[in-house]
Order: C-alpha cells, then sequence, then structure tokens
C-alpha cells in the first residue's frame, strides 16, 4: 500500500458537473490555464471521471518510454477505436508489438527514400494548375496532396477522383469531435447538446465511415483477385502471417484505414501550419527561400539535397512546436502506481499535451516567438528530453515519423520555389483542437509567385 496522496489537486468546479463544462468550452485554453495555476500536475473531473493533466517532460518520459507497458491508449478504448478499428493507434499489448513488428520494414528509411519521386512529382502536378495571383484553401490543396501520396505510396492507388471523395470522408469525420473515451460515455450528450455532433452530423459521419469502408474494401477484393505482389503495403498486409493464418479483410483494412488517416491528416495540417507562420513571419519566410535557392537554384529537390537544407528543417520542427499536429495524448494506467509524490489507482486516466508541453517559458524562454533558429545545433537551447514529442516517444512513437519529416521538407521545398502563399487580408484563422490540430476554416491564401517576391535586404 503506498502512502502517498492519491490523485493531486486540480481547479475547482461545478457541484456534479466538475470540470465538464472548461474542458468541453475550450480544452486547449483550459489546459494551459490549469498549467498556469497548477505548473506541474492536476486533476480535473470531466464527465464524473478524474483525468490527471500532466505537464513535465518527466511525466512524458515516465508514460511513453519508460514504463509503456503499464499504459494503454486512451484511443483503443473508445476514442478512436469506433472509427479506425484495430489498426496500430488502437491496438494494444502483445498484439499490437507483433503487428507493429510486422509492418515496420515498410517505414525503413530506405524504403521511404523511394517514395521522394512521387512525393515530388504529385506536387509539381498541383503547382501546375495553379495560377499566379489565385486565391486558393492551402488546407483543401494540402489535404489532396498528401493523400495522393499517402495511397500511392503505400497502395499504390492513383485515381483522383477516389481522393477526393475519400478527402470529403475524412474531413466529414475528423472535424466532428472525437468519441469520449469509455468511462466519459455522459460527454457524448454534452456534445449532443450543444450542438457539436447532431444527429444529422452523426448520419454525416456514418456516410462518410461507409464510403471509406468500401473504398478499402474494394481495394482489398481487387488486389486478393489479381494475386499480384506489387511489393508496396498492401501485398505486405496480405502476405503477413500470423502462425498459419494469414490477416482477415477486417484486420488488413483497419490498418490500412489508419495508415492513410494518421499518414495524411498531421502532414496537411503540418503544410498550412507552416505556411501560415511564413506568411506571418517575412523574415523567416525570406531566409528559407535564400536557402532554397542556393541550395537548389530552382530544380526539384531530392533526398539527397535535404541535407544541405538545415534551415528548412529548423523552420518544420519549429512549426511542430507551435501548432503540434498531434497536440495531445491520453493514456490509461494498467496497474497503480507512484509518480511525483502521488500515488495513482489502476484505471487513472492521463492527459499529455504536446501543446502545453512546447510552450512552457521555463523551458523555451520566449515560446511565443516563431525562431527556427532555436534549432541550430549550434546554438540549440538545451531541451530537456520529453519536453518537445510531436510524434510521441516511446515503443509507440510514430512508425510515419521518417515519412513525415521527409514528405513534408520535399513538398515545401518544391512548392516555396514557386510560390510564396500570402494569407488572405482579414481571413480569420482559428484553431479547432479535434484528434488533430485543425484550422476550422480552412486556410485561404493567395499564390504570390516566388520570383517577384521583394526580399528583406537582411538575408
Ligand atoms: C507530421 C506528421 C505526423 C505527426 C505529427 C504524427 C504524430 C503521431 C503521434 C504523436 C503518434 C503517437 C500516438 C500515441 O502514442 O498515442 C503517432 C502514431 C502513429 N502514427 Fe503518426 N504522425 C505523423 C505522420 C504519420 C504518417 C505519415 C504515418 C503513416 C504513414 C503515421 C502513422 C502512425 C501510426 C500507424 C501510429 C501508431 C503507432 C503505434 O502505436 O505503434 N503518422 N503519430
Amino acid at each position: 500500500m503506498s502512502s502517498l496522496p492519491a490523485l493531486p489537486p486540480g481547479p475547482r468546479g461545478l457541484p456534479l458537473l466538475g470540470n465538464t463544462l472548461q474542458f468541453q468550452r475550450d480544452q486547449m485554453g483550459f489546459m494551459r490555464e490549469t498549467q498556469q495555476r497548477f505548473p506541474r500536475i492536476a486533476t480535473v473531473y470531466v464527465a464524473g471521471v478524474p483525468v490527471v493533466f500532466c505537464f513535465r517532460p518527466e511525466h512524458v518520459l515516465y508514460m511513453l518510454t519508460e514504463h509503456p507497458r503499464n499504459f494503454t491508449s486512451l484511443q483503443s478504448n473508445g476514442g478512436l477505436k469506433a472509427f479506425l478499428g484495430d489498426g496500430l493507434l488502437t491496438i494494444e499489448g502483445d498484439y499490437h508489438r507483433q503487428q507493429r513488428r510486422l509492418v515496420q520494414p515498410a517505414f525503413h528509411k530506405r524504403r521511404i527514400e523511394g517514395y521522394a519521386d512521387v512525393m515530388v512529382q504529385y506536387t509539381q502536378e498541383m503547382l501546375a494548375g495553379w495560377q499566379a495571383g489565385s486565391e486558393v484553401n492551402i488546407a483543401y490543396e494540402m489535404q489532396q496532396l498528401t493523400l495522393r501520396i499517402i495511397v500511392k505510396t503505400l497502395f499504390n492507388v492513383e485515381s483522383r477522383v477516389q481522393v477526393t471523395e475519400i478527402g470529403e470522408a475524412f474531413t466529414n469525420i475528423l472535424d466532428a469531435p472525437p468519441p469520449p473515451p469509455r468511462e466519459m460515455k455522459l460527454l457524448q450528450l454534452f456534445q449532443r447538446v450543444r450542438g457539436e455532433r447532431s444527429a444529422q452530423q452523426e448520419q454525416k459521419v456514418a456516410e462518410s465511415q461507409r464510403t471509406l469502408d468500401s473504398f478499402i474494401y474494394d481495394l482489398i477484393a481487387q488486389r486478393r483477385a489479381t494475386g499480384q505482389d506489387t511489393g508496396d503495403v498492401l501485398s505486405m498486409l496480405l502476405e503477413a502471417q500470423e502462425g498459419s493464418d494469414t490477416m482477415s479483410d477486417k484486420q488488413v483494412h483497419d490498418h490500412v484505414l489508419t495508415f492513410i488517416a494518421a499518414g495524411h491528416e498531421t502532414a496537411q495540417n503540418t503544410l498550412s501550419w507552416t505556411f501560415y507562420l511564413l506568411s506571418q513571419h517575412p523574415e523567416v519566410l525570406a531566409k528559407l527561400i535564400n536557402e532554397l535557392q542556393t541550395v537548389l537554384g530552382g530544380r526539384a529537390p531530392t533526398v539527397a539535397d535535404l541535407a544541405n537544407l538545415p534551415y528548412l528543417e529548423w523552420v518544420i520542427n519549429e512549426s511542430w512546436r507551435v501548432y503540434p499536429p498531434a497536440w495531445r495524448q491520453g493514456r490509461r494506467a494498467i496497474e497503480a502506481f507512484d509518480m511525483d509524490g502521488y500515488h495513482f489507482p489502476a484505471g487513472t486516466l492521463f492527459l499529455l499535451s504536446q501543446w502545453v508541453m512546447h510552450n512552457l517559458p521555463e523551458i523555451w524562454g520566449d515560446p511565443e516567438v516563431f525562431r527556427p533558429e532555436r534549432w541550430d545545433p549550434e546554438h540549440e537551447q538545451k531541451i530537456p528530453h520529453g519536453a518537445y514529442f510531436p510524434f510521441g516517444a516511446g515503443p509507440r512513437i510514430c512508425i510515419g515519423m521518417p515519412f513525415a519529416q521527409m514528405e513534408t521538407r520535399l513538398l515545401l521545398a518544391t512548392i516555396l520555389q514557386k510560390y510564396a502563399p500570402r494569407l488572405v487580408p482579414g481571413f480569420q484563422v482559428v484553431l479547432l483542437p479535434r484528434v488533430t490540430l485543425r484550422p476550422k476554416y480552412g486556410m485561404r491564401m493567395i499564390l504570390e509567385p516566388t520570383a517577384s517576391r521583394e526580399l528583406p535586404v537582411s538575408v
């Protein structure tokens, strides 16, 4: 028996409702405010359930890297489970470890590098359809592009019509608030009352889910029918053996859906937020364009060029700090444990937030400043382990990290040599914190040709 107190204190809530209203109204703001009042750790009560907000890098390390086996993901019971089924993000324990080993070869560096040409080629095709001076919704353009790339590279699908259709289906699903974890079923009622998940929206989500299901099941049926091994992730999943069995269609479906969802949504948000940040920081944009012009001189980037484009890497790292596409992670304790002077019973729910951690003044000094030079190894800030974790950490670290790091750099380098998108004057950028951090009304930008930009003289 531990002699430590159970559950840390936290902000006072309302009788019966606890902190539910504050949490539902503005999750990001509520987490930040709570951190300011309870700098290390705090318990809040949502829908009658205690949830422990953890604000220290040590907590990230404890749960994600040092004791990961004592925690399950909140996505795997409730959360994304209803949408993704049993894909890598939403399975646990031995099954997770075995499935991760199985698909890991598809994400090895050498294999990923083989996708670079498709990434650049599809970006060039998109650029060929763009017109100087015109207005686009960059968020939509980036969704289409990253979706085309993920379905081509991992599953060898090329149809643009299908990409448009499944893009719309993903938007409908991901714009809606995600279903709460199993303990918080009451929250669904709140979402209804607040009009966040009306019956009409539920129907739209269900239709979108059917669109995605039939796209993926057709794909599996076609590939099984031809029996062709195209060497892509789909072939790998279809041939994988578990004992003497191969995977069922449902298992393959859930993996495919997870890879498509996780593989484009976060990348498109990275690109949208980065274009936004660049349009707000002309001196950073100018420095980046200068680097691209010096190293590439107008030609298409290759994997080999990336090592010579350090500023590009810093810009993206800094964008992930300021607008982390995965802005929080939830965990549930399997067994009771002690941490940071408290005793947590089995079943306790925890939230870690990249959004909060990437903005702590005691770690970053001036977190409100967008400053890519933070990532310069020569003057790199001393960043404690666990304080920066856009891709998570430990055995469940994002399997697609090398893919995303290469893709976002190649796409930005290709686009920025032709256009420097500028935010439409007066357009309101609003954060929509869902499973990912999305721009609520998209990102309307004007395509300003890079060649006609006046660069500040200082670069
Ligand atoms: C900027 C881009 C991306 C970001 C910020 C990101 C972020 C994350 C984070 C934070 C996790 C850990 C979730 C947790 O532990 O609860 C994760 C897991 C995962 N990501 Fe990504 N991701 C990105 C791109 C991708 C791509 C391109 C793919 C696939 C091609 C992908 C597939 C996955 C999968 C399958 C998991 C589950 C891994 C496991 O549990 O073993 N992600 N991602």
